[in-house]
């Protein structure tokens, strides 16, 4: 069985044929996995504008559809035999683009369509890249739009255990380099300075949420994240820096203090990243931990995650680049797992800004 997987949620058009291989430790292979990035367009405003990215996903998603059909190569049957579609969370204007494409698709093309949760997606990119991971897993999942942590008890049964109160790590990441001069995405230029700073050389506050989230039900491992106050940190030390430093309230810090300022900076987000990671994974009695997002990019988060995991004794699932940033090879894994539970979406399905994340059945 094949499945078209459509992605539209935020700032990358992306579509992908995945199919299933009959293995039951390793259940899809991707045939093809086309992303249309907007970063570029992004990039002169500091961040994701809705409006633009809602009208650049028009302009690409008929193309990139095409381009994942035609790259997955020839099936014994029909291209797809169902259309797997994000309904939700991400931008509204964005995920109506991706929405009624595939529905109108799924319409013409007489096959039915399954939609699926954004976070689904990257909790299954795991198992796309690595096979199934032993459950119960804690997965960390950490993008521009994203700070969750999410316990996996069976397969497709997704149970929050935490999210940020405030800012996503990457959104964090983004603001420190916007502060410091750095550009957009903020996250790559910063992992690549801190590798060269000393991350020690900027005391920064490790935030402790001490009040519990009273909507949220008690869980073993339940943890909340907060970046806000380190954002404000980081801000707070470069303006006195520039005071210091007799510098105007926009000139640049000098290049061997930001690269400080990025490795410490750098250090408290992977610590805390890490530390609510493992500890629900403690809790829960995992038996696998697994990262997924544009942030599980980072080198650092990468590399202590490994060296925690093994001193653990924790297998540690961390998808390939291109299967961590929003794609839609991740959608279709999801949509495979929901087809099987036996989800099908109806015809007045809507795209919904702020779904909730339940199990894929
Ligand atoms: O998942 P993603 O492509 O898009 C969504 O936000 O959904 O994640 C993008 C985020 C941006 O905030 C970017 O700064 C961050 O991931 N990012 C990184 C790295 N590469 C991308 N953050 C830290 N270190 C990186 N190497
Ligand atoms: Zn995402």
């Amino acid at each position: 069985m094949r499945v078209l997987g459509i992605e539209t949620s935020c700032d990358e058009t992306s579509a992908a044929i995945v199919e299933e291989c009959g293995d039951a430790a390793r259940p899809w292979r991707v045939r093809s996995n086309v992303v249309a990035s907007q970063v570029e367009i992004h990039r002169a405003w500091g961040g994701v504008v809705p409006e633009l990215s809602a009208r650049q996903h028009i302009r690409d998603i008929c193309g990139v559809v095409e381009r994942a059909v035609e790259e997955a190569g020839p099936s014994d049957a029909r291209p797809y035999d169902f259309i797997a579609v994000t309904q939700g969370p991400g931008l509204v204007g964005s995920l109506l683009v991706g929405l009624s494409f595939a529905k109108s698709l799924a319409w013409s093309q007489g096959v039915p369509f399954v939609p699926v949760h954004h976070l689904a997606g990257h909790i299954e990119s795991l198992v796309l890249e690595g096979g199934e991971m032993p459950l119960p897993a804690v997965v960390l999942i950490v993008s521009g739009g994203h700070t969750s942590l999410y316990r996996v008890a069976a397969p497709g049964a997704y149970e929050r255990l935490g999210r940020t109160r405030d800012d996503a790590a990457g959104e964090a990441y983004d603001k420190v380099a916007k502060l410091l001069g750095l550009g957009y995405p903020g996250g790559p230029v910063i992992d690549r300075l801190a590798a060269e700073g000393n991350d020690r050389g900027v005391a920064l506050p490790k935030t402790r949420l001490t009040h519990p989230d009273r909507n949220a039900p008690e869980l073993p491992g339940r943890r909340d994240f907060s970046f806000s106050g380190l954002k404000t940190s980081v801000a707070r030390h470069v303006a006195l820096r520039r005071t210091a430093l007799g510098l105007t309230a926009d000139a640049a810090l000098p290049s061997p203090e930001i690269r400080d300022l990025c490795a410490s900076f750098q250090r408290v987000v992977v610590e805390s990243l890490l530390d609510a990671l493992f500890d629900a994974a403690r809790a829960c009695g995992a038996g696998s931990v697994g990262i997924a997002g544009g942030v599980s990019a980072n080198s650092r988060l990468r590399r202590d995650a490994v060296a925690r995991g093994e001193a653990a004794g924790v297998p540690v699932f961390v998808p390939h680049i291109s299967l961590s940033t929003d794609n839609a090879a991740m959608i279709a894994a999801a949509g495979l797992r929901a087809f099987r539970a036996g989800r099908r979406g109806g015809w007045d399905v809507n795209a919904d800004p702020s779904l909730p994340l339940t199990s894929s059945a």
